[in-house]
């Protein structure tokens, strides 16, 4: 490592006195570093952070908001500090966010990425040029802080050397605890809908440009953004950091299924690579400072799955997710085989996964990790068990379907980014039961449950679902997002609807944890590990939230207990995110279900008419505890993603998804955010005027 990339003396001084100004919310006065420490000390975890360092860089190196325990320091009142005027729930064509507050349009579909990369035009795009653009349908936002030693290290040498990569895993807690100047944020692009891309697009018969510029408008980007003087963010347009990884960007396979036959294909006979990752919608941010991007709906992409004989290896292990029987609505098998599974029977089982990729460096390529299971993956949240290995939290977003999570089986090293880099590819699968009685447990996924004799490992991780219709897992209103509280160590869990609930389930945890039939607005259960341990094999339940609207008593909604007179309506909870103060930040997919929220409630249209999605705030505790009010609201046709906070909570970021879909180009019914059309899906960023933390 050259002087030049080493850490400034001014740097360690700033990362220090960041550390030591962090004010405790723990009502006590003491800085929360000494309660961990102290905590850390008590439960031997210094075996886990000391071996490698100074104490105290160890201790701050551990995620606080994943210590076991961290609720008896918490006190009583936590998120008891929401003090913005809420929002009404709207139609209109514009962002709105609480008075005091404003926004800015940080990035949009289409705008050049990187360096010589073209200007968008609706009328002539290529495959080419979408691969240098900003991609549709943004989701997942991950905010990750860059320090000038790794943005010049970055510049000068093109990729993250090893040096400044463990440089980086030193301080890569204490920074994101911080508002730094310059950050990453990583964004999945979900899904494109050709009808809102296109001029004249036909859903019958697409173009194979049209399929191509497509392929490329999915995956992620990775983009650089400066934090301005008057407290707004820019988009840094000649980043070394932008970055696009598409459909088609190849992706090694990794973990127990590489090279496994049932993943090679006639492009890759060996079964290590893939082209493309699909369907990017939730993910996850790893304490080592990777994203873990989650491949969801993958399905809707090949066609032909009735051409696989069903009793081909093929067919058996995606029996439980299956692919159109027939013409994908996309019809990319039109123009590419591997999409086409009367061809190339193989391909769909390289999709289903949760792929890591480190944003710090523009070399890396993208993995793979087919240890957490094949399945319709929302997100991966991570949490630090309490002998220090790494948890996962992932949900299977469809009806009927399971929350799962994977435990490491080695621990997280707070002072080795390179060993942290491989700890994914080995560890347990388990999938959630909920008793009726409020106590829960995690089933493991393995060869050694007796449930699963005759299945190996391999078989578990292709076909997942069906491992885990076997052990008797609890089947949900489709799980999405999981985060847990950086206050309590709590865990939550969106699960966004089910409408086709519409009988009394045989199992009583089913009924107990997704009690209400035709359940079109969803709920968001609150769990407790044992022990407030990630690693734990059996946790406690509640719930928390029942969504709708608490003025019609049809909808039978539930709001922590509080008073739901003062509440606003919801539906759909899709991603959720957590602030500093354990309030928890509810982003929706499906406040068009709204049309039941009659406008004497809302103000607004007529039965029928939607309300656009947008972002609510909630204590968790305390006497506020569901007192859930509406902080921003998003776009006609669009749903909003990706809640994100800067490291210090000053900055709120959002992801609108599919603004103005359902009208197709030229009618659009959202002419956002330029005013013409196409409406673009945009990110934003959201500060106070006048700097502060949001939501207080
Ligand atoms: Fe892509 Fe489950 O939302
Ligand atoms: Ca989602
Ligand atoms: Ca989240
Ligand atoms: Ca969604």
């Amino acid at each position: 490592m050259t002087e030049q990339f080493r850490i400034s003396d001014e740097e360690r001084r700033a990362i220090d006195s960041q550390l030591a100004e962090a004010p405790s919310r723990n009502g006590t006065g003491a800085y929360i570093e000494d309660v961990m420490r102290e905590r850390m000390q008590r439960r031997e975890f210094l075996k886990v952070a000391g071996a490698v360092g100074a104490a105290g860089v160890a201790v701050s190196m551990v995620p606080s908001a994943l210590l076991p325990g961290t609720a008896e320091a918490s006190g009583p009142a936590h998120g008891a500090r929401l003090t913005f005027q809420p929002v009404v729930a709207s139609t209109v064509d514009n962002i709105l966010v609480p008075e005091g507050y404003t926004y800015d349009v940080l990035v949009r579909w289409g705008d050049p990425l990187v360096p010589g990369a073209p200007a968008f035009d609706v009328n002539n795009q290529t495959a080419a040029k979408q691969a240098q653009q900003f991609g549709f349908n943004c989701d997942f936002i991950g905010y990750y802080p860059l320090p000038p030693f790794v943005r010049n290290a970055v510049e000068a040498d093109g990729s993250l050397q090893p040096a400044i990569s463990e440089q980086l895993q030193k301080y890569f807690r204490p920074l994101s605890r911080t508002q730094s100047r310059r950050a990453l944020l990583v964004v999945n692009h979900e899904y494109t809908s050709g009808t809102e891309m296109f001029p004249g697009y036909s859903a019958s018969a697409p173009t194979a440009t049209q399929v191509r510029v497509e392929i490329e408008a999915h995956g992620c980007s990775i983009v650089e953004i400066a934090l301005e003087s008057d407290g707004s963010h820019r988009f840094v347009q000649d980043s070394p950091f932008n970055r696009r990884i598409t459909g088609s960007t190849p992706i090694r396979i990794s973990g127990p299924l590489a090279e496994d036959p049932r993943i090679q294909t006639s492009e890759n006979p060996r079964g290590r690579v893939v082209r493309g990752m699909l369907n990017n919608c939730a993910g996850g941010k790893t304490p080592w400072g990777t994203v873990l991007t989650c491949e969801e709906n993958f399905d809707q992409y090949f066609a032909n799955f009735g051409s696989l004989p069903t009793d081909s290896e093929a067919y058996k292990i995606s029996a439980r997710i299956p692919a159109p029987s027939g013409a994908s609505d996309r019809k990319w098998e039109n123009y590419i085989d591997r999409f086409d599974l009367a061809k190339e029977p193989n391909e769909y089982a390289r999709f289903g996964y949760v792929i890591e990729i480190d944003p710090y460096d523009p070399t890396f390529k993208p993995i793979k990790r087919t240890a957490l299971g094949r399945f319709k993956h929302e997100g991966a949240t991570c949490v630090i068990t309490a002998d220090g290995r790494v948890c996962v939290y992932s949900g299977d977003d469809a009806r009927f379907e399971y929350l799962y999570k994977f435990v490491t089986a080695r621990i997280f090293r707070p002072f080795n980014r390179a060993h942290n880099l491989g700890l994914l590819n080995e560890g347990t699968l388990y999938v959630a039961k909920y008793n009726a009685d409020g106590t829960g447990e995690w089933l493991p996924l393995t060869p050694a449950n007796p449930a699963l004799a005759g299945w190996t490992l391999n078989d578990i991780l292709l076909n997942t679902r069906g491992a885990a219709d076997l052990v008797g897992a609890t089947k949900m209103d489709r799980p999405e997002d999981v985060e847990a509280s950086p206050v309590t160590g709590k865990v939550y869990m969106a699960l966004t609807n089910n409408t086709r609930r519409t009988s009394v389930a045989t199992d009583p945890g089913e009924v107990a944890a997704n009690p209400r039939l035709n359940n079109a607005w969803g709920h968001v259960l609150e769990m407790q590990e044992t022990g407030n341990d990630a690693g734990a094999t059996s946790f406690s339940w509640e719930i928390f939230i029942l969504c709708g609207d608490p003025k019609n008593p049809a909808h039978g909604t539930f709001f922590g207990g509080f008073d739901q007179s003062q509440v606003s309506p919801l539906s759909s909870p899709d991603n959720v995110a957590f602030d500093s103060d354990g309030n928890l930040w509810i982003a929706t997919d499906g406040m068009i279900n709204s049309k039941d929220f009659e406008d004497t409630t809302l103000g607004v249209g007529t039965t029928g008419r939607r309300v656009s999605d947008g972002v609510f705030a909630v204590p968790t505790e305390g006497a506020d505890r569901g007192f859930l009010r509406q902080f921003l609201s998003g776009i006609p046709g669009g749903e909003v993603c990706g809640p994100e906070f800067s490291g210090d909570n000053a900055t709120f970021f959002c992801g609108i998804q599919h603004p103005g879909e359902g009208g197709g180009l030229p009618n659009t019914i959202s002419a956002w955010p330029e005013g013409n059309a196409p409406a673009k899906p945009s990110i934003i960023s959201v500060h106070k005027v006048g700097g502060g933390k949001i939501g207080e």
